[in-house]
C-alpha cells in the first residue's frame, strides 16, 4: 500500500508574513490527515514556514535545485543549502521551469540526482502539452520523461521519489483531465517504471495527478488505484481549500 502524498506548489506567491498565516492556519486543520502533506514554497519564505510547521506533519518543501555542489550560478540554490534550512521535498522539472526557464530533461535529470544524492525527496513533474495529448503522443511523452529525469538512480532510490503527473493544459486553466485520464496516463508512468527497475519498484513509487486539483474533484481523481495524491497549485494558496484536499477522504 502506498500512502498518499499531497504537496502545495505555491509558485510565486506569499511573503513570510504571508506564508506564516496561512501555514499557521492550515496546521491545526490537516493534523489527522492520513497522507503525506507538503508546502513548496518560495526560499524567502523557508525560515518562516520552517519555524510554523516545526513538530507537525506538514513537511517543508522547495520548488527548484539546482545540480551544482557550490560555484558561480548566481541567484540558484543548492541542495545542500535547502537540506540546511530545513527542506525535505523539492519540486523538479515544473512545466513552467521548462517552459519559461529552459529547463531540459538533461538538466531535470541532474537536479534530481543532486537532490537525492543529499537526501531530498524530489517530486519530478512531467506532462504532456495539448497538442501532445491531441495528436497521442502523451504516452510517449510521459515515459520519456520519466525515465530521463529519473535515469541513474538505483531502484531502491526510485522507490523514494514522488513523480507528479501534470498535463500541461490543465495547469492554471481550470481544466482538468478526467479521472479516467490521469488514472490511465499515470499507470503507463507506473509501466514504464516497471519496465526498467521491476515490480517492486513501480508498486512502491508514489505517482501523483497536478493539474487544476481542488476540493470539488480531489475525491473522484483520489478514488482512482494508480493516483498517489496531487500536486496542487491554486487551491493550496487558501488554508480551508488545502485542507479540503489533503482531508479528501474525512
Ligand atoms: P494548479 O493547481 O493551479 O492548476 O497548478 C498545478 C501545478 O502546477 C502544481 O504544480
Amino acid at each position: 500500500m502506498r500512502k498518499p502524498i499531497i504537496a502545495g506548489n505555491w509558485k510565486m506567491n506569499k511573503t513570510p508574513d504571508e506564508a506564516r498565516e496561512l501555514v499557521s492556519a492550515l496546521v491545526p486543520m490537516v493534523k489527522d490527515a492520513d497522507c503525506d502533506v507538503v508546502v513548496c514554497v518560495p526560499a524567502v519564505d523557508f525560515a518562516a514556514v520552517k519555524e510554523a510547521v516545526a513538530g507537525t506533519n506538514v513537511k517543508l518543501g522547495a520548488q527548484n535545485v539546482h545540480f551544482a555542489k557550490s560555484g558561480a550560478y548566481t541567484g540558484e540554490l543548492s541542495a545542500d543549502m535547502l537540506k540546511a534550512c530545513g527542506v525535505e521535498y523539492v519540486v523538479i522539472g515544473h512545466s513552467e521551469r521548462r517552459q519559461y526557464f529552459g529547463e531540459t530533461d538533461k538538466t531535470v535529470n541532474q537536479r534530481v540526482l543532486a537532490a537525492v544524492e543529499a537526501g531530498l525527496i524530489p517530486l519530478l513533474c512531467v506532462g504532456e502539452l495539448k497538442d501532445e495529448r491531441e495528436n497521442s503522443y502523451t504516452n510517449a511523452i510521459v515515459e520519456y520523461q520519466t525515465l530521463i529525469g529519473l535515469n541513474g538512480l538505483s531502484g531502491d532510490q526510485v522507490k523514494d521519489v514522488v513523480v507528479a503527473y501534470e498535463p500541461v493544459w490543465a495547469i492554471g486553466t481550470g481544466l482538468v483531465a478526467t479521472d479516467e485520464q490521469a488514472n490511465e496516463t499515470i499507470g503507463v508512468i507506473r509501466g514504464a517504471i516497471e519496465r526498467k527497475y521491476g515490480k517492486n519498484v513501480s508498486d512502491a513509487v508514489r505517482i501523483q495527478y497536478g493539474g487544476s486539483m481542488n476540493p470539488g474533484n480531489v475525491k473522484g481523481l483520489m478514488s482512482q488505484p494508480e493516483i498517489d495524491g496531487g500536486l496542487i497549485g491554486g487551491a493550496s494558496l487558501k488554508a480551508p481549500d488545502f485542507t479540503a484536499v489533503v482531508m479528501y477522504n474525512k
